[in-house]
């Protein structure tokens, strides 16, 4: 018995197709024509796209931050997630200071294990370079955590040197690894906010002038030297800047294999938000901050031509009350983050496909097909073919609908998009070709998601 999905648009990377689609068990059976067997379950999808399920490379659940932890965990974030057209998130799993990597592991698969509503898998975020870690890299690639993340920023906390970021670079190049990077000057932050801070101005509307766009492409110019001279590939997260984009077609076009992932706040939002009364402007706190809408429109023009390769969240959320508030005097007390996991393909789709900014083709690219392909999940995830997992997206592109918070899954008290007209809707959708969500509610007793192996670059054919 399977389950036909009749009538609609298949949405693949090469290009939407008219077709049927059958599911059989956990997979992708056949796209075509006249599929349906005895038995099987049929899906009207007249005026329908059929997406594959988004893979949201860049969340960050159940994630400590001084006193308290993210609103979100892996039960409500996996569940926004699924109501957002997203079936794989791959979250930061972060080795603190002072911890072992196993230790970082070990934490995030218990705070995840029997809890999430879609598929999921980690990254994992070294900030404390400790003598044991060399050692222990190879181990966790071959468990399946092939990309790991180090900051340029946020000193004296996850902050890593130039030096141990070569060394990561090195080793993971060997064992066909990733490395992702965070890239803003830190030190340069610091000496900002100093300065901010000896002139008074601490309210949230000072947080951007503590990380302007050049903190970023400096970062970003260093990075990429450090990982042509080492000859590694380098993934660069949520990028924020314009001027970061330059720097990424340069060294392309000097035969760098880089990766460049922004985020849906950095092509929606902008930094007119921080200039809102104290308790909005909190709300819009992120590391990289809102840019310019120039930044905005030179990433939806690079988005356009191919040069971005993901849009992910970033997804970090924090309560405006008794979280972002601990920082009302002070810009730097402000937890960073932004929510995103439960509008980032409506949002793009609408903004993006139905305004005519980007094609059905680009749109399935970054949001699923790309973050797979980098990540070590395709084909399994991020397109539809026969044997690929069935997650699918029922989308109706013409249903329109108002960003509002109090009808969100995820678990934080605002939503940055409030009241944003959106053009396309998450109907339903199927996780390995079970029904998971329909009508705006989760379906089934236990969290379905299962915990995904990855694999690194050289396990490619
Ligand atoms: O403000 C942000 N982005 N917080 C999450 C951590 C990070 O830097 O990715
Ligand atoms: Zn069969
Ligand atoms: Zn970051
Ligand atoms: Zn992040």
């Amino acid at each position: 018995m399977g389950t036909v999905f009749k009538g609609g648009v298949i949405a693949l990377p090469d290009g939407p197709v008219r077709a049927d689609l059958r599911i059989e068990g956990e997979l992708v059976h056949s796209i075509g024509e006249d599929l349906e067997r005895d038995g099987d379950m049929v899906v009207p999808c007249q005026d329908r796209i059929l997406l594959p399920g988004g893979v949201d490379p860049h969340t960050h659940f159940d994630l400590p931050a001084g006193e308290f932890r993210t609103a979100d965990d892996f039960a409500t974030g996996t569940a926004a997630a699924l109501a957002g057209g997203t079936t794989t998130i791959v979250d930061y799993a972060t080795q603190f200071r002072g911890q072992s990597l196993r230790q970082g592991v070990e934490e995030w698969h218990r705070l995840s294990i029997g809890k999430c509503h879609c598929d999921y898998a980690f990254h994992l975020a070294v900030t404390d370079w400790n003598d044991g870690i060399e050692a222990e890299v190879p181990q966790i690639v071959a468990e399946g955590i092939p990309s790991f993340k180090m900051y340029m920023a946020y000193k004296g906390l996850l902050q890593l040197d130039d030096g141990s970021i070569m060394r990561m670079m090195e080793i993971l190049r060997d064992l066909g690894g990733l490395l992702c990077l965070h890239c803003e000057n830190g030190d340069l932050v610091h000496w900002l906010s100093q300065q901010l801070a000896q002139e008074g101005k601490l309210s949230a509307r000072y947080h951007p002038a503590s990380r302007p766009g050049f903190v970023e492409s400096e970062a970003v110019f260093r990075a990429l030297t450090m990982a042509r001279a080492v000859q590694a590939p380098l993934y660069l997260v949520h990028l924020s800047a314009g001027e970061s984009m330059d720097h990424v077609n340069l060294f392309r076009q000097r035969g760098s294999t880089v990766f460049a992932e922004t985020c849906i706040q950095y092509l929606l939002l902008n930094e007119g938000r921080y200039s809102l009364p104290q308790g909005d402007a909190m709300a819009y706190v992120c590391s990289p901050p809102l840019r310019s809408q120039a930044d905005s429109d030179r990433l939806w023009e690079e988005l356009r031509r191919g040069n971005v390769d993901v849009v992910a969240t970033d997804h970090c959320s924090f309560n405006l009350m008794g979280h972002k508030d601990r920082g009302m005097n002070d810009f730097r007390r402000i937890p960073n983050g932004l929510p995103g996991v439960e509008n980032r393909l409506p949002l793009l789709y609408s903004e993006g496909v139905a305004k005519g900014r980007i094609s059905l083709e680009t749109f399935v690219k970054v949001t699923a097909c790309n973050p797979a392909k980098i990540f070590g999940l395709y084909p399994m995830k991020g397109t539809l073919v026969p044997g690929s997992h069935g997650d699918v997206v029922v989308f109706n592109p013409r249903y329109r609908w108002t960003v509002r918070a109090a009808r969100q899954l995820q678990n934080v008290d605002y939503n940055p998009y409030e009241g944003w007209e959106v053009t396309g809707s998450v109907e339903s959708v199927f996780l390995r070709g079970a029904e998971v969500f329909r009508d705006g509610r989760i379906l089934g007793q236990e969290p379905a998601g299962r915990y995904l192996r990855r694999r690194g670059r050289k396990e490619e054919a």
